[in-house]
């Protein structure tokens, strides 16, 4: 699939780059800065607000990388040890991702690429205290034992993917998560708050990362 894809480098407004794919007409990241709302939504309003040694993440929606490499620099800079597991069924191709500047904005190119490179559902070492497994999969076609402490839902928007914003897929996300544990996204549609709540979510409104508004928190128990 991915090599029937047509994948657009585009530069966002802080500088980093972000993926348009024209068959959608989406991005991966808001155009307002892929960086600076990733930095905001998954690690200032989810990462940080949990106060563990050892963290179980579960990322919806791989894409770029940009989430994963950000959480890896998280938690070498707050010497804390993540397992990072990350569902992406349309991987890009090497000669996508290493067009990404992230590598070269952030540092760490190295662990940029070997996250990349990483074998499909095999627990990849980056560290002493951060591993990461890609599973080839939908949010709704993956199942697992496993329970986490934060979930990033970073999927395509709910104007593009309806399904994977209604009641059904968020009850799945709300059993996976461990008690205390939250659901981050960037989405801010009202729409989506009631689904939560209706999935079992406590919902916190956020101030949202700009331009937006709002953002929602979903905290399980
Ligand atoms: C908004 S983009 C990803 C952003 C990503 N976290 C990043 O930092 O680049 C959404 C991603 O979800 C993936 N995706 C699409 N459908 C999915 C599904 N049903 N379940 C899980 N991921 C999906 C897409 O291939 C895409 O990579």
């Amino acid at each position: 699939m991915e090599g029937q894809i047509d994948h657009q480098i585009i530069v966002s407004a802080d500088g980093s780059h972000t993926i348009y794919l024209p068959l959608l007409d989406e991005t991966y990241h808001s155009s307002h800065g892929a960086i600076a709302e990733s930095r905001y939504v998954y690690l200032q309003h989810g990462l940080q607000t949990l106060d563990l040694k050892h963290l179980k993440v579960l990322e919806i929606g791989f894409g770029t990388g940009l989430n994963a490499l950000l959480t890896y620099q998280y938690a070498q800079a707050h010497n804390i040890s993540i397992d990072y597991e990350t569902l992406e069924p349309y991987r890009l191709a090497e000669g996508v991702f290493s067009q990404l500047n992230y590598g070269s904005i952030l540092g760490d190119e190295s662990i940029f690429r070997a996250m990349h490179l990483a074998a499909a559902n095999s627990k990849i070492e980056l560290s002493s205290n951060f591993n990461i497994c890609i599973r080839p999969a939908t949010i709704q076609e993956f199942e697992t034992s496993q329970t986490y402490d934060i979930i990033y839902f970073d999927a395509f928007a709910p104007s593009k993917q309806p399904e994977i914003w209604e009641i059904p897929v968020l009850k799945k996300l709300f059993s996976l998560l461990n008690t205390s544990g939250i659901l981050v996204t960037y989405c801010a549609s009202g729409q989506f708050r009631r689904n939560l709540i209706a999935a079992g979510f406590a919902v916190e409104v956020l101030e949202g990362p700009p331009p937006k508004k709002q953002m929602f928190r979903g905290r399980k128990g």
